[in-house]
């Protein structure tokens, strides 16, 4: 039987955080042993809000060695600037999306709404999820693990996939189902009514690469109590028990569950568990980078040579599209 297709996609637009990680990434490896995948690193997305061209080259290669250090493999991944049909796809999807949808996207008001200096918004905000769109449609994914944030970019997939099929007159795009890890809403650890989330702020998120001070310093600030009634557990303390759980410290999650069940759990505890939790992760993934570092330009070579393979299936699907929308096409 022919595998199915995955594929999910990470913006350069800083260093990978535990939300990152535990709510997508994680899956991502896993899933590569059943599944054909896809993973993108979308630098095209991330020139939606206003950048440095050199920060953005640098992200790119940065996010690219992380993904590889978690266990990402090179055959698997792209640079999505490398597959240059995803934004023709994306135009022409434009012509397939009720606009009206676009502005009421969370991921676009939240940002649309953070004032830059001069007040600026790109279209290329609004356009967003378009892209989003042609990036999972173009390698006809049947399955796109991604966290919670993103169910709404899913939906607007679904609609345009099935507008294009109607219009067309064939069932050509199959509609992708997201898949959630156990933890698919991590919450920022200064403020865990949020997302953990790297638009929001310094505070807001912990790198899988950070230094272990660092790590300690964030989850040892951690809000813990948010005025919740008694008997409720704390969105601050259910979320370092995710992060202990996601991070796959077991026999620390149950002692600490039984603690708060006898009503004796000391916030001390939880913490050191968690940061100790986070601090093995991140040292057993910053050893694999170190690795790959050590030969980076090969490593680099290898993802070029991965993202020409992964165009030719790209090219496919839009020389398909381009057939069944009534466009002339290239021969390539
Ligand atoms: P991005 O780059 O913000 O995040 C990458 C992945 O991490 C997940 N994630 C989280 N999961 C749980 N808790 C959190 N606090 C948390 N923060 C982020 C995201 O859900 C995502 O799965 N629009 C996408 C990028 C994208 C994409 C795609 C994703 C572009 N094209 C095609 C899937 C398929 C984004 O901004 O993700």
């Amino acid at each position: 039987m022919e595998k199915k297709t995955v594929l999910s996609c990470i913006q350069p637009t800083g260093h990978m955080h535990f939300g990152n990680y535990f709510g997508a990434v994680k899956n991502w490896v896993d899933l590569q042993e059943k599944y054909d995948c896809f993973y993108g690193v979308v630098n095209y997305h991330a020139m939606t809000m206003p950048y440095k061209p050199d920060k953005l080259r640098q992200n790119t290669w940065d996010l690219i060695f992380n993904l590889l250090a978690t266990g990402i493999q090179p055959e698997n991944l792209f640079i999505q600037s490398l597959v240059p049909e995803h934004s023709e796809l994306s135009w022409i999807f434009n012509c397939f999306t009720p606009y009206g949808r676009l502005n009421q996207m969370t991921q676009f008001k939240d940002k649309s709404s953070k004032s830059t200096d001069d007040g600026f918004i790109s279209a290329g905000l609004l356009n967003y999820p378009v892209l989003q769109a042609a990036d999972i449609l173009i390698y006809r994914a049947d399955f796109v693990p991604v966290g919670k944030d993103q169910d709404q970019h899913l939906e607007l997939t679904r609609t345009i996939a099935s507008r294009f099929n109607n219009q067309v007159g064939k069932e050509y795009f199959v509609m992708p189902k997201g898949l959630h890890t156990e933890t698919p809403k991590i919450a920022s650890t200064a403020d865990p009514t949020r997302k953990m989330s790297k638009s929001a702020g310094e505070k807001h998120y912990i790198n899988v690469f950070d230094d272990e001070a660092r790590i300690r310093k964030q989850i040892r600030s951690a809000v813990t109590d948010t005025g919740e009634p008694s008997g409720e557990m704390s969105a601050g303390v259910e979320n370092l028990f995710l992060l202990i759980k996601a991070g796959g410290n077991e026999q620390a999650h149950v002692s600490l569950m039984e603690d708060y069940n006898a009503d004796n759990l000391k916030y001390v505890d939880l913490k050191e568990a968690a940061a100790e939790t986070l601090v093995a992760l991140s040292q057993k993934f910053r050893e694999k980078r170190a690795e790959l570092l050590a030969n980076k330009k090969e490593v680099k070579g290898q993802i070029k040579a991965s993202s020409a393979e992964i165009r030719k299936r790209a090219q496919q699907t839009l020389k398909d599209v381009k057939d069944l929308s009534g466009l002339m096409n290239v021969r390539f």
